[in-house]
């Protein structure tokens, strides 16, 4: 005589067991206890040292790492003059300064962004 266990249950049976197995795991306990490491924030202020990297990356794509342009069309931002620097980011924010693609970027920084990327910029070798 055939025993066949019907299909629910075996379908029962099988989220019993693998239910079972993850809890035997989850609750096992580690082989050494581990100082969890202090979290990283994750993201610095913007007006930070490591803020301002992470400010000047986003030009990277145009104006080349560090500001330093592969050259072409797209100037380069190293060891720009600040007052200028400044100046151009203004006149592209209010319209003044005509451009393809540096009035709309412009807007995306404050005055105080701004400044601390001209601080970046301006610092570069190029
Ligand atoms: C999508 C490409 C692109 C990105 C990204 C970009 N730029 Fe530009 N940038 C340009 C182009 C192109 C010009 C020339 C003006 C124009 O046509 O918009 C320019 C011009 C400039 C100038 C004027 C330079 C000069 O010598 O007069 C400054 C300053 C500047 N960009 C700053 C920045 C800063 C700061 C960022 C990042 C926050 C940035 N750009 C991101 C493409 C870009």
């Amino acid at each position: 005589m055939k025993t066949k266990l019907s299909q629910p249950l075996s379908l029962g049976l099988l989220v019993a067991l693998v239910t079972n197995c993850i809890l035997s795991v989850a609750q096992a306990p580690l082989p050494v206890s581990v100082t969890p490491p202090a979290p990283i924030p994750f993201a610095a202020s913007n007006l930070t040292q490591l803020g301002v990297r992470a400010l000047a990356a986003n030009c990277a794509a145009c104006h080349g790492t560090n500001g330093n342009s592969a050259g072409g069309a797209i100037p380069g931002l190293a060891g720009s003059n600040k007052e200028y620097f400044v100046l151009q980011m203004k006149a592209f924010k209010e319209g003044k300064r005509e451009a393809t693609v540096m009035h709309q970027i412009a807007k995306g920084y404050s005055e105080a962004e701004i400044a601390v990327i001209a601080d970046f910029f301006s610092a570069q070798k190029k």
